[in-house]
């Protein structure tokens, strides 16, 4: 396995996202599982902040306790799809900064198109997570690495749902400093850049758009 990716392969995790995989699960029961799992992604992905110790007072007694320091977290949501891992992460960290990129693939070249970015500033003092359920050709992750790194991101971390291999290969090609994290890992992209088995377009799993 490619060594900047990390599968989180708690049988939580494991047992949501079949829920999320199965075609029949309703929009409703998609998303709120959807945040339940990014809940628990959030915890790996976070896990490296630095604690230093404060004095508390518990109702007995003064004792030095853990309290975190350092590096401030901005989740940064590829829209449309990356809200529904949103909202979890925000349920874990509610007081992260948020950045917005809107990107979409052309269906036909498959190439990311952005429409919108704007991020907190001081992006560089920040842990910046990018947040995509799906991982498919790496087109639109690769991109919106590079416009936040340009941005002054240097400490950077990508957490999605699902990965295909082709879009793992391409990401750590181009953005070798940044680990992935994800829930699975699938076969691979059919000829539409669809992740197979996958779990489907998950921006019209997550708002029940599918024509
Ligand atoms: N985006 C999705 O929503 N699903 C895929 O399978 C690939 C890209």
């Amino acid at each position: 396995m490619n060594a900047n990716f990390t599968l989180v392969d708690h049988p939580l995790i494991q047992h949501k996202l079949t829920i999320l995989r199965r075609k029949d699960t309703a929009t409703a029961q998609f998303r709120q599982v959807l945040r339940e799992v990014a809940f628990v992604l959030g915890c790996e992905v976070t896990k490296e902040l630095t604690l230093g110790n404060i004095t508390i007072e518990t109702p007995l007694e003064k004792t030095e306790a853990p309290y975190l320091e350092g590096k401030k977290i901005c989740f940064v949501s590829i829209l449309r799809a990356g809200n529904g891992l949103l909202e979890g992460l925000l349920d874990l960290v509610p007081s992260a900064r948020v950045g917005h990129i809107g990107m979409y693939r052309d269906h036909e070249t498959l190439q990311p198109i952005q429409y919108y970015f704007k991020t907190p500033e001081h992006l560089d003092s920040r842990l910046v997570v990018i947040v995509d359920p799906m991982l498919a050709t790496g087109n639109t992750a690769i991109e919106a690495a590079n416009l936040l790194k340009s941005n002054g991101a240097n400490n950077l971390k990508f957490l999605c749902l699902v990965a295909a291999p082709e879009g793992i290969d391409a990401f750590s090609k181009a953005h070798s400093d940044i680990p992935i994290i994800a829930a699975g890992l699938d076969r691979e992209l059919n000829d539409i850049g669809y992740i197979m088995p996958g779990l489907g377009d998950a921006g019209d799993r997550m708002y029940g758009t599918k024509a």
